[in-house]
């Protein structure tokens, strides 16, 4: 669908060794003319000004810095709401800036929009699908996380959790409107909570890499917040904006 304009949001915090080669991949696997915007909560490790740096020589680069760290989800509402009001896309992309979420997949996320869905979640959870490198311990919580989630908020796909997406500028229009209570990683549940009614979600498989460089944010304290979350989610639904 070469005619689509389609912007990737990528958060980032401390990544500043991730992001030239991100956009490289980005660039060269099929999404070559597509927006990309950084949303970075002030990284001490100048992950801004490394971004900073490439939007000198590409316009098609930008840059949402905020004061501090915030979150993952508040970060791509954020993102998703000064691209909606700045460049007009049709299709919104969520992907990692750590090249764990191989950007090759990008365009079929998008092109399976084509078939009328309103989101395309890239699954680990679909056969073809899976993560490589991963030890027992962290393989065990993503799937009790996903399995939590998925039957507590009843959600009609395999990997709830999974951050790399394409959704459609009135998908991504409704997160935003929808006020989510969903700062943190939990975002990705929750959206799936709210898209759930009103459009068809579809689940392409995926093979999470391991990170090379830098060091993850999710620890502990973001998974026991994480399985919070999700019970007050369950317990005290958000505001579905209609589809
Ligand atoms: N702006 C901003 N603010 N970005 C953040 C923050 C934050 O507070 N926390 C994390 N990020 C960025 C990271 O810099 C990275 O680009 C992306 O969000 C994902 O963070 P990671 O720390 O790499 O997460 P992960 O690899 O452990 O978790 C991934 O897999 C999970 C499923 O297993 C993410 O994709 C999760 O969303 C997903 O649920
Ligand atoms: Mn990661």
């Amino acid at each position: 669908m070469p005619d689509l304009k389609v912007c990737v949001v990528v958060p980032t915090y401390n990544e500043r060794e991730n992001v030239g080669a991100l956009v490289e991949r980005i660039r060269g696997t099929g999404s070559g003319e597509a927006d990309i915007m950084f949303v970075d909560d002030s990284s001490p490790d100048g992950t801004a000004e490394a971004v900073r740096e490439m939007m000198r020589e590409d316009p098609r680069l930008h840059l949402l810095v905020r004061g501090s760290k915030k979150g993952i989800g508040g970060a791509y509402i954020d993102g998703f709401r000064e691209a909606l009001r700045t460049l007009g896309p049709d299709v919104l992309v969520q992907i990692d800036a750590d090249l764990q979420h191989p950007p090759a997949v990008i365009p079929l996320l998008v092109g399976s929009l084509s078939s009328g869905a309103g989101a395309a979640i890239a699954s680990r959870y679909v056969r073809g699908g899976g993560s490589k490198g991963w030890s027992m311990s962290r393989r065990l919580v993503s799937r009790v996380a996903n399995s939590y989630a998925r039957t507590l908020l009843r959600l009609p796909v395999k990997d709830c959790t999974s951050g790399f997406r394409a959704m459609t500028r009135q998908s991504a229009t409704r997160l935003v409107d929808s006020r989510l209570p969903a700062r943190g990683f939990e975002f990705q549940v929750a959206s799936v909570y709210v898209l759930k009614t009103g459009v068809k979600i579809l689940e392409v498989p995926f093979i999470f890499e391991p990170r090379r460089i830098g060091s993850s944010k999710l620890g502990l304290p973001d998974v026991l917040r994480f399985m919070a979350a999700v019970l007050r989610l369950a317990i005290r639904p958000p505001r579905t904006p209609p589809a």
